[in-house]
């Protein structure tokens, strides 16, 4: 068998899962939540689980991927027996999900660089246009584009394909967003919008946190591709030589950066426009924003300036789910990587086709899938891991953690304890919570 891929240099590695964190979940996602759960209120709880929840489950996923060198199912089978041998599938059935509806969305991202590019978005009829812009075959259209996109990275493999892209598009999205927030900052709503974000209401957190806390996890892992493989896959074509949690320290705040910055462009923006129009959900930035585009000077070029840069970041994570589920072929029946790519890229365009082609105003199909995805199977990766690493296979998860750090000490153990109560309480409420919820 030919030799197995692996990153060229550590950056290359950083960049590529700064790439697969930062996406749609920071530009798409983070905002209406933000939005949905009473602002920095919900920032304060999402925060903290980043920290507590999310970096700590990030290390199990690059522990047991250095350690095995495998796809995720491949490094179940290898480390876990039986039942645990088997959880990998969970990662690919998600990831199957995830991009599936994902590229829909990302499809969308797209016609709206061209609406912006083509003049200005529809003053008063940011409903309307982003009605015309979901469901049909236009939808379907933009959705095999940017799957066909995805399928051309991956299929050049681990360096000429992704190292090679993220390293040109995880700068552009960082040059990009922080232009775009400045300018922002420019604008006249730019402080009542600031006081919205950054002020926490202790009264909303202590009324809402039930709600609250559910989501903000759901949020931290979608943000960070935990749960699914991503970080293991990614980290399973890593030299031995490097400390991973300096890495994830990198990946991590990066990603909350740049949702914090993607905050930073949205609510000035919003708050500056006189809105005829909003809404919430997953139309929050096609509606609202859009309609908040037309009303400022320029609009037409910033929101496609904006667009354009979400559509980077979306393509940037894409390819990491794409590269979980190919990964799984070429390792465990050798087969061609862009045969491998081929097929399953295609099978994931048609499971997405339903989303795409869904011209109900509720968007019944995304809702489904993102909560099939995020709130239930997301969760349940990042639980089995915390409890597999966490009261399973703790020497393994010790060993690979001190590799380049030689003296992990304390730190160690208190990785390991976080993870073996609050971290699986924690997932375990919350995972109650969305099921029972949905
Ligand atoms: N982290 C990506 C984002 O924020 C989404 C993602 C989820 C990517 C799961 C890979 C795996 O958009
Ligand atoms: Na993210």
């Amino acid at each position: 068998m030919a030799q197995r891929e692996s990153w060229a240099t550590r950056t290359g590695f950083i960049l590529a899962a700064v790439g697969s964190a930062v996406g749609l979940g920071n530009v798409w996602r983070f905002p209406y939540q933000v939005g949905e759960y009473g602002g920095a209120a919900f920032l304060v709880f999402y925060l903290l689980l980043i920290a507590f929840v999310g970096f700590p489950v990030m290390m199990v996923e690059f522990a047991i991927g250095r350690y095995t060198d495998r796809n995720p199912v491949g490094a179940m089978k290898q480390i876990g027996s039986g039942v645990w041998s088997k959880i990998g599938w969970v990662f690919l059935v998600a990831g199957f999900v995830i991009l599936s509806y994902y590229s829909v969305v990302a499809g969308w991202i797209l016609q709206y660089t061209v609406i912006g590019l083509q003049g200005n978005y529809a003053a008063g009829g940011a409903g309307a246009q982003f009605a015309a812009t979901t469901g049909g075959l236009t939808s379907v259209l933009t959705h095999a584009i940017f799957m066909a996109a995805v399928i051309g990275i991956v299929a050049f493999g681990i360096q000429d394909g992704i190292e090679f892209s993220v390293k040109l598009m995880v700068p552009a999205i960082l040059a990009l967003l922080v232009g775009l927030a400045v300018y922002a900052g420019t604008l006249s709503g730019a402080g009542e919008a600031y006081a919205y974000y950054l002020s926490p209401d202790l009264g909303t957190m202590a009324a809402n946190w039930t709600e609250i806390l559910p989501a903000a996890a759901a949020q931290a892992f979608f943000t960070l591709s935990l749960g699914m493989g991503v970080m293991i896959t990614y980290a399973s074509y890593l030299g031995e030589d490097r400390n991973l949690a300096k890495d994830g320290v990198i990946i991590v705040g990066l990603d909350t950066l740049i949702a914090f910055t993607a905050g930073l462009v949205a609510f000035p923006i919003l708050f500056t426009a006189d809105l005829t129009e909003t809404t919430d959900g997953p139309g929050f930035i096609f509606v609202s924003l859009s309609e908040a585009f037309s009303n400022i000077p320029l609009g037409g070029v910033l929101g496609a300036i904006f667009f354009a840069t979400v559509s980077i970041a979306a393509l940037s994570s894409a390819i990491s789910i794409m590269e979980v589920v190919t990964s799984y072929l070429i390792d465990e029946y050798g087969v061609d990587r862009k045969v491998a790519v081929g097929a399953l890229g295609t099978a994931i365009f048609l499971l997405g086709v339903p989303v795409a082609y869904d011209q109900s105003a509720s968007l019944v199909w995304l809702v489904v899938y993102d909560g099939i995805a995020n709130q239930i199977l997301l969760i349940l990766g990042g639980l089995l891991l915390a409890i597999f690493v966490g009261w399973f296979a703790t020497d393994l998860g010790l060993e690979e953690l001190d590799k380049g750090v030689r003296d992990l000490g304390a730190w160690g153990q208190a990785w390991i304890w976080i993870l073996r109560v609050p971290v699986i309480v924690l997932l375990l409420v919350v995972l109650w919570q969305n099921a029972t919820g949905v």
